[in-house]
């Protein structure tokens, strides 16, 4: 059989990819099974995404598991993704270990339950000296309260004399974001066949590339990784500049 594999130029990756995981309500309903079974078959999908950024060398994963907005669906649906959550944390350690992978998270960290919480805060303790790869993990994240946390951070400081306010640049105001000290992600994936940001990553996705496929997520494979990064190499990051600039650039 003739490989379908699709061919990415492994000198031109993208530092850092973040995903939008959607789909697994839709996944468990085509398949007569209730949503939290869609759930657990997004994790394979996980394991199977972060293997493979790993494998070929990304720096930077983040992966959009759980909004802010998303407390307000049913709480028995809630409580099984934070149970599936600390299922996959307890699972992955050792494997993150090996594979020198970084274990960090982005959001209203302190909303969440105990357990979660301290599983988390264990797990990135115990990764943190981790070189190969971050792992992070959007949990109880919004972008605008993202951003409203950095503001009202920052008048604080600017109050108490920790920060003066004619040094407010975008560089300073990154540095109040959960994604302080990461770079912003070059390609962002949504899956399932929606098209909006859902509040992810606002700030950062100013100059993002995105990438929309109707793969409903637990189905999220290599070959659709692939694709996503190849058509990510296609592109051309003018910011703004003409393409002839570019050219120009890259010639002097
Ligand atoms: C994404 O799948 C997972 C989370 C938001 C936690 P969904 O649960 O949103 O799946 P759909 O959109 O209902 O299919
Ligand atoms: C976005 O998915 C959040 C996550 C993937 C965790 P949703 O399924 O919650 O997004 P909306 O609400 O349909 O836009
Ligand atoms: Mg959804």
């Amino acid at each position: 059989m003739v490989s379908m594999m699709t061919d990415i130029d492994l000198n031109k990756l993208p530092r850092h990819i973040a995903i939008i995981m959607d789909g697994n309500g839709r996944w468990a309903q085509n398949h007569t099974l209730g949503r939290i079974m869609g759930h657990q078959k997004g994790v394979e999908a996980v394991q199977r995404t972060v293997r493979l950024c790993r494998e070929i060398g990304i720096k930077y994963l983040t992966l959009y598991a759980f909004s802010v907005e998303n407390w307000s669906r049913p709480d028995q649906e809630i409580k099984a993704l934070m149970k599936i959550l600390r299922e996959y944390l307890r699972s992955e350690l050792d494997e993150m270990l090996r594979n020198g992978i970084r274990l960090a998270t982005i959001g209203d960290i302190d909303s969440l339950q105990e357990p979660v919480r301290n599983l988390l805060q264990e797990t990135m303790e115990r990764t943190a000296e981790n070189k190969e790869m971050v792992l992070n993990l959007a949990l109880s994240y919004g972008g605008q309260n993202e951003i409203l946390q950095a503001v009202r951070r920052i008048l604080k400081d600017a109050k108490e004399g920790r920060f003066d306010a004619d040094a407010l640049s975008k560089a300073s105001f990154a540095s109040y974001l959960y994604t302080a000290g990461m770079p912003d992600p070059d390609l962002l994936i949504r899956t399932s066949g929606e098209y909006r940001i859902s509040n992810f990553l606002l700030w950062q996705s100013a100059y993002t590339e995105f990438y929309f496929t109707d793969v409903l997520w637990p189905d999220f494979g290599k070959e659709d990784l692939f694709a996503a990064i190849a058509d990510y190499q296609q592109r051309e990051r003018r910011y703004g500049f003409t393409s002839d600039q570019l050219r120009r650039q890259k010639v002097d």
